[in-house]
């Protein structure tokens, strides 16, 4: 098996410069990449911070981890002595499949490509760079040096060898934030594991936001409904915190894959026309120019109900598992825990499924929402056999 010990990461943005950061801390030699020099300059200069912070702990010394780091403006010629291209590049499929063609066409032969993508299909972004069977899929969490999961992804045409180096690569890199949990995803299907469980909660979401717009109810009070679940962050300050951008290229890109009903609502195509795409413009749900926001929390807008998001993902979690992406619902949850530090739908709710069908079926009844009915091994509860 091909040894890792040079690695490209493509993008120095939030999910590159941490990925960048964690795997010089893992001891291999990295590259950094981006197309403009500012980019890579941000990026070093975040990853310069972290790492002093870590050598002000006495976690390790700055100078000896920084010497694995290099920047470069130049795919073609970084490849060239890399065993493995780490890519977190802009969520567009052209692209991807452009650097992806551009590592296998300069990169030596037993070079292996993994795409950090959120959504994206990683046998489309294989299919035309002459080697598929070295293109696999990682997906970290935002930000990478805290957050515990890596969801590692078999294409149709990855090689087990393939699959097996991204798995270990996946391992070997450290957390801040307690043990990495690596989440074997087997079917390359949009939003893997975490990102499909909760997409559908985004056709609630849309739906609540429309409603509590109409009715002129202010974000922070929507927020307080879901105070009780002591989440880390509250939604309006989370969808802030990933870009509202990213939201609505999420949900377009459900809509192509899996359904009309993901349209962006009415609120966030709004935001998204208006550029308040949250933390990285200054101004989402909440102003964030001193940083984040912290909502006032004591009125609640009462307009959440819990059952009908437990329903959701309870729901979303039982088709992947009838479509063979996550192989128990162990996997799910605890990928869930790990990727998004809040619990995964099976582990609560699994004893009340029946109540969590029958909610489902009159909200679908109510909004017309299709995509949300409940599917078979939900209504029949065989996932309980899937533990
Ligand atoms: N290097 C070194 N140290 C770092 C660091 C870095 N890069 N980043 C942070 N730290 C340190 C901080 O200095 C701090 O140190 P201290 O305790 O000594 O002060 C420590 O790590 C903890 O940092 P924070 O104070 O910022 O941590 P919090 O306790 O506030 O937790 C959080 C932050 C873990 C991000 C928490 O708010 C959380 O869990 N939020 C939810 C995040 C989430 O859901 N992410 C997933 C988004 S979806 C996604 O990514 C999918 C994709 O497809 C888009």
């Amino acid at each position: 098996m091909v040894d890792i010990k040079r690695i490209v990461v493509l993008g120095a943005g939030l999910m590159g410069n941490g990925i960048a950061q964690v795997a010089i801390m893992a001891g291999y030699n990295v590259t950094m990449i981006d197309v403009k020099q500012e980019f890579v300059d941000k990026g070093m200069a975040s990853i310069s911070t972290g790492v002093n912070r870590l050598e002000e702990k006495g976690l390790l010394s700055a100078a000896e981890v920084l010497g694995r780091l290099k920047t470069s403006l130049d795919l073609a010629s970084a490849v060239k002595d890399a065993d493995m291209v780490i890519e977190a590049v802009v969520e567009r499929m052209d692209v991807k499949k452009e650097v992806c063609k551009t590592t296998m066409d300069n990169g030596p032969s037993h070079i292996i490509y993994a795409s950090n993508t959120s959504t994206m299909d990683i046998t489309e972004i294989g299919e035309d760079c002459g080697a598929p069977e070295r293109v696999s899929g990682m997906h970290f969490f935002n930000p990478v040096p805290l957050m515990r999961c890596i969801e590692v992804i078999r294409g149709d045409k990855t090689s087990d060898e393939t699959f097996q180096i991204t798995m270990d690569v996946a391992r070997s890199l450290p957390c801040l934030r307690g043990e990495r949990y690596i989440a074997p995803v087997l079917k390359s299907r949009p939003g893997f594991i975490v990102n499909r469980l909760n997409a559908p909660v985004g056709i609630y979401s849309h739906y609540i936001r429309d409603l509590a717009y109409e009715k002129g109810i202010p974000w922070e009070q929507l927020d307080a409904d879901y105070a009780v679940l002591k989440s880390p962050m509250l939604p309006g300050v989370l969808s802030d915190y990933v870009g509202i951008d990213t939201s609505y290229y999420g949900a377009l890109y459900y809509v192509e894959k899996l359904s009309p009903d993901f349209k962006p609502g009415k609120v966030i195509t709004m935001m998204f026309n208006e550029k308040k795409l949250g933390r990285k413009t200054g101004q989402g749900f909440y102003d964030w120019s001193e940083g984040r926001p912290t909502p006032d929390t004591s009125i609640k807008a009462g307009l959440v109900d819990f059952d009908i998001i437990a329903a959701i993902r309870m729901n979303e979690g039982c088709r992947l598992l009838e479509e063979g992406v996550a192989k128990s619902y162990t996997v799910i949850d605890e990928a869930n825990m790990a990727g998004m530090n809040t619990p995964g739908p099976f582990g609560r709710g699994k004893d009340r499924y029946k109540d969590f069908v029958k909610k489902l079926e009159e909200f679908v009844a109510l909004t017309g929402k299709t995509y949300l009915t409940p599917c078979e091994m939900f209504k029949t509860g065989k996932f309980l056999e899937m533990a």
